[in-house]
């Protein structure tokens, strides 16, 4: 029996975790190591990636998980991705890339979209400015960030169809936290940013583009246009795609965590006073159950924790994770 407190609760601790609703997250924490990731197949369209574009080489050479690969204010993921592309990384054309695509029946191409993640890179194997490189791009490219592009080469730069709107120096061992705000219906994109555990703030207005994506041509990932010998390591995480409004903290609105102080659900700890805010743990109140594959427990999920028949809730990763299986 649901009782109709035990919905509205549900509701409620679902919304806490972001300020506006996730209809995709694209956490790690669906990957208890990248072996996962080759699980997905044209013929077997599980988990949050589609993983096709990449080199000749096995997964784990372009694909690696790491609690130091994350960005550290993220305290709601286990692990972030270290994604590589070398001279090996070539696939279907001259071009080296390694790009994950969203798995989901979610339209991720209507109304006001905020499409997140973070990007870092170290002072080991990094980009070489030499080469234009897109990174999270559209198949369109209406928008996207580059590096290497000049005069601003050092510089990752966020364009609207291929045109530099706004750039940052991208220094090694910091964040760059992002969300593209992309108005589908209104056709128009603005951008999000910040570093390290600092809140997004809008640094660019909404712009005129030609939105448009067919729900699997997000490319989570970097294409690097001429080929190189470098080898090159990229970081990403806080993947996610909400509609608004847009949840400007990082790491608690990734994959859950809580923003609000108004649910004083027993079993919740918050602490509202600083930036960094205790997980919700696991609650028992009723609600829709998870497919196979889907997260529904761990660290700060404040979603379906039953699974549906004849999967059971597995703690693949504890206490960060667990999923349907
Ligand atoms: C990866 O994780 C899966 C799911 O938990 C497990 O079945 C598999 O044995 C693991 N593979 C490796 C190489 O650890
Ligand atoms: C390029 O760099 C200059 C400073 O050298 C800066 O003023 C300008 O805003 C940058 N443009 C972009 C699009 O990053």
């Amino acid at each position: 029996m649901i009782s109709l407190t035990a919905i509205l609760l549900s509701t409620l601790l679902y919304r806490s975790a972001h300020a506006g609703t996730t209809i995709w997250s694209g956490s790690f924490n669906a990957y208890p190591n990248v072996s996962v990731f080759d699980e997905w197949s044209w013929s077997n369209e599980v988990g949050e990636y589609q993983w096709y574009i990449h080199g000749s080489q096995p997964t784990s050479h372009y694909l690696a998980l790491d609690p130091s690969y994350k960005n550290p204010a993220d305290t709601t993921e286990a692990n972030g991705l270290k994604l590589t592309i070398d001279s090996t990384a070539t696939w279907n054309s001259d071009m080296e890339r390694t790009e994950l695509i969203p798995q989901t029946t979610a339209n991720l191409g209507t109304g006001e979209l905020y499409y997140h993640f973070s990007v870092m890179h170290s002072a080991t194997n990094p980009p070489n400015s030499a080469y234009e490189h897109q990174i999270t791009f559209f198949e369109s490219h209406f928008t996207e960030l580059k590096y290497g592009v000049s005069p601003n080469a050092t510089y990752l730069e966020w364009m609207i169809q291929s045109q530099p709107q706004w750039g940052t120096p991208f220094t090694p061992g910091t964040w760059y936290n992002f969300a593209y705000d992309i108005d589908f219906s209104a056709g128009t994109v603005g951008l999000w940013a910040s570093t390290g555990s600092d809140p997004l703030t809008r640094v660019m207005p909404n712009t005129a583009a030609s939105t448009s994506t067919n729900s699997e041509d997000w490319h989570l990932g970097v294409l690097r246009l001429v080929q190189g010998s470098d080898t090159e390591d990229w970081y990403f995480s806080g993947v996610y795609i909400e509609s608004g409004p847009v949840t400007t903290s990082v790491g608690s609105g990734s994959s859950g965590g809580v923003s609000s102080s108004s649910i004083t659900a027993s079993s919740t700890s918050v602490s509202s006073s600083t930036a960094s805010v205790s997980p919700i743990s696991t609650t028992s109140v009723a609600g829709p159950t998870q497919t196979q594959y889907g997260q529904c427990g761990g660290t700060g999920w404040t979603g379906p924790t039953m699974c549906a028949s004849p999967f059971t809730c597995v703690p693949v990763s504890p206490p960060y994770y667990s999923q349907c299986q």
